[in-house]
């Protein structure tokens, strides 16, 4: 018996040395110590031992229960270790493997220009004003000087919000001239850019929707000089000294006199070409002395004040400043555009 009982001991101790898993450990536990286990069968012979073998042999057993039990926990003990090393070398972070760098976006051309356009109007002293998309008609066009049945008014040309024709999307950013004028007293001098609608079908140079940016200056002895002075040293600021400008006579309804600004054409220096559409010349922006009419409507003293305004298209000086030929390109977003920029 004792040989067996040794036998059994050497037996599990190697059994349980070459077990890779807790099934494996949990296995020879049943085999070895289980009921119906090979240390339980023979501990069930102990009846046939003499009365002097018996403790003798007990004892013995309960040494070798002893032996297993221990050895299988501390088996169990370097499988869990092993298991818990092994997870974590493969979850373990590698702080010294370069990362995927996430792709870096830039600024849309748009913003681009509008920027920098913004950068040399606050450079000479202007302010940045705002004023709200939907707006009411007496601001877009009553209050700057249009008549009642003014052409530009007309619901083929305007996105109205509501029947009576009282609110609209604003058509032009100059109804924020009113707004500033409301709630500021001279002297005033701010650039106010924004998104404007107009009914016009998409095509290589039209958009419902396009930015423009007003300017607006009151103060008392303002003349036409400030005006070109102005707005002569933001072109050389934008297309470089000695950029050539044309003040050429027009109609706007809220500035008198009016007139358009146009810049020498970049690409064929004034012969006429397809960019310039053989006209040698850029429209660049609307601009005037501001109405009489619209100071006095906003509470402006005209014997005291007087001012100027320009609307700038915003897309078209893009366009010209990054050499975009459609529009449209502008506003799709397609990335592989967006990305030259
Ligand atoms: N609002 C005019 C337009 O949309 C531009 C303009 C602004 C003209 C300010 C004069 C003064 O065409």
């Amino acid at each position: 018996m004792k040989e067996m009982l040794e036998q059994i001991k050497r037996e599990a101790l190697d059994a349980l040395m070459a077990a890779e898993n807790t099934q494996a450990v949990e296995a020879l536990r049943v085999k070895y110590l289980g009921k119906k286990g090979a240390l339980t069968a023979v501990l069930k012979q102990m009846g046939t031992l003499s009365a002097e073998e018996r403790p003798v042999m007990g004892q013995l057993a309960n040494d070798v229960r002893e032996a297993l039990t221990s050895s299988l926990a501390r088996r169990q003990a370097q499988l869990d270790a092993a298991a818990l090393d092994a997870r974590m070398q493969q979850e373990a972070l590698d702080v010294t493997i370069p990362g995927t760098r996430p792709p870096l976006g830039h600024k849309h051309p748009m913003t681009t220009a509008l920027d920098e356009l913004k950068d040399i109007f606050i450079g000479m002293g202007f302010q940045i004003a705002e004023g709200p998309e939907i707006e009411l008609a007496d601001y877009n066009f009553t209050r700057l000087n249009h008549s009642a049945g003014h052409p530009a008014r007309e619901w083929g040309d305007t996105f109205y919000m509501t029947e009576d024709s009282s609110v609209l999307l604003r058509t032009q950013t100059s109804p924020i001239q009113v707004h500033v004028m409301e709630e500021q007293s001279p002297p005033i001098r701010i650039i106010a850019p924004g998104r404007v609608y107009r009914k016009d079908e998409v095509d290589a140079t039209h958009s419902p929707m396009f930015h423009q940016v007003e300017g607006l200056v009151v103060d008392k002895g303002i003349t036409m000089a400030d005006l070109k002075g102005t707005l002569n040293q933001f072109v050389e600021q934008l297309y470089g000294k000695g950029t050539k400008t044309r003040f050429r006579p027009h109609h706007f309804p809220f500035t008198e006199p009016s007139c358009e600004v146009d810049v020498l054409c970049h690409a064929c220096g004034g012969d006429g070409c397809r960019i310039c559409k053989g006209e040698g010349w850029i429209e660049l922006l609307g601009a005037g002395m501001v109405h009489p009419k619209v100071l006095s409507g906003c509470g402006i003293d005209t014997e005291v004040y007087s001012g100027f305004a320009f609307g700038i298209g915003v897309e078209r000086m893009a366009m010209r400043r990054f050499e975009i030929t459609d529009l449209r390109l502008i506003f799709e977003n397609d990335m592989r555009f967006l990305a030259q920029f």
